[in-house]
């Protein structure tokens, strides 16, 4: 069995410092430790088409933002295969088939779709093609042999709906696909980074977003506005730990040696959370902290990203070269599921024997 890994992100906007901690980061971690036969990362503008039809420039404008994302995290061509999801046709096969083993009820209790369902409004008139984007994530998934998918903590009820289709499939056709794992991040800040205003969701359409490419100045500008304790007006004031967007952030990225380097009054984050919290220490101070953190971090991506911003048609050829690949990887899949559904008619010898034999058994 191959040791394949599969991941994707909707091309709605430019991935930010959320995606980084919740996934982009694992990627480059597993690309690194280069423990896998295969490494697929999607542009999903398929399933983005699902709740953006009447706007599909919006998805064609923001293709090469997510391609030119992943190139600025160091995400390697040579290790991965990037590849968009409509040009690869073997997903809608497989799609089409899974739909068979999926019931209406079933997809009504996808807890990520349900709350997505309840956010866009949809009420009596759900587009099928949202509902059943699971079972499409599911093809994504199995359609690349991926037992791997390292992916945020909402997309869980997807990989479950994938492993009961599998399961179904392989019931009913013979072992034919594998079951899949979430990849989380160890660190669980990572799992779900607040937006700069201390909701709950970062999200583009909140506003509270970090961009990995934004410049240095508005990255200034947001940490310096970002939500804190409200009541810790004074310096001197005791201040709120939970909550409290700053050292959620902090949690997410600083290390002790950030300490040493930009903060050397405070050995480690647990110090600094102590003397905040007993009172002293300046909101301007731990965003300031926070900056130059997000800065060490954000300004190599920035520049890489400048590297491959010149070089737009690369990209694209990138993205082509990858697409050929995963359409050859995909087909394989294709082919050994219709095999095993026994549609493969044209190359069944066995079924046109067997039916001549039906209507000349005297071979005549
Ligand atoms: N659902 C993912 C998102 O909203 C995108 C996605 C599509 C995906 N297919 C996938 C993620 C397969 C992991 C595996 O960002």
């Amino acid at each position: 069995m191959e040791r394949n890994i599969l991941t994707g992100d909707r091309p709605t906007g430019k991935l930010h410092i959320g995606h980084y901690v919740g996934s982009l980061k694992l990627r480059k971690k597993l690309q690194d430790e280069g423990a896998y036969d295969n490494f697929y990362v999607m542009i999903a503008d398929v399933q983005a088409l699902t709740d953006n039809w009447d706007n599909p420039e919006k998805i064609r404008q923001n293709i090469i933002e997510v391609a030119l994302d992943y190139l600025s995290i160091g995400l390697d061509p040579n290790k991965i295969t990037f590849f968009i999801q409509s040009q690869v046709k073997g997903l809608f096969e497989l799609t089409c088939y899974y739909l068979d083993v999926v019931t209406l009820a079933r997809l009504h209790r996808n807890p990520t779709v349900k709350s997505e369902l309840k956010m866009r409004n949809f009420e009596e008139s759900i587009p099928m093609g949202f509902l059943t984007y699971p079972v499409s994530q599911a093809a994504d998934i199995t359609g690349f042999d991926a037992t791997i998918v390292p992916a945020g903590e909402d997309q869980e009820p997807m990989i479950e709906q994938t492993r009961e289709i599998v399961r179904s499939i392989n019931n009913l056709y013979g072992e034919t696909l594998y079951e899949p794992k979430t990849m989380l991040p160890e660190n669980d800040v990572c799992k779900r980074l607040p937006g700069t205003d201390g909701n709950a969701k970062m999200s583009k359409s909140l506003g509270n977003c970090i961009y990995l490419s934004d410049d240095s100045e508005t990255v200034r500008k947001k940490v310096m506005s970002m939500y804190t304790d409200p009541d810790h007006i004074r310096i001197e004031d005791p201040g709120k730990i939970e909550g409290n967007t700053v050292f959620t952030y902090l949690d997410a990225f600083s290390e002790d040696s950030d300490f040493e380097k930009y903060l050397p009054e405070y050995k480690n984050l647990d110090e600094l959370k102590a003397a905040y919290q007993h009172g002293g220490v300046g909101d301007v101070k731990i965003k300031k902290f926070l900056y130059q953190i997000l800065e060490e971090e954000l300004a190599p991506i920035r520049e890489r990203r400048h590297y491959y911003e010149e070089r737009i048609p690369e990209v694209f050829d990138i993205l082509r070269k990858g697409t050929e690949e995963a359409n050859k990887k995909c087909n394989e899949v294709v082919k050994r599921l219709e095999e095993n559904m026994k549609i493969n008619y044209f190359e069944d010898k066995e079924l046109i024997n067997a039916q001549t034999m039906k209507y000349t058994p005297n071979g005549d």
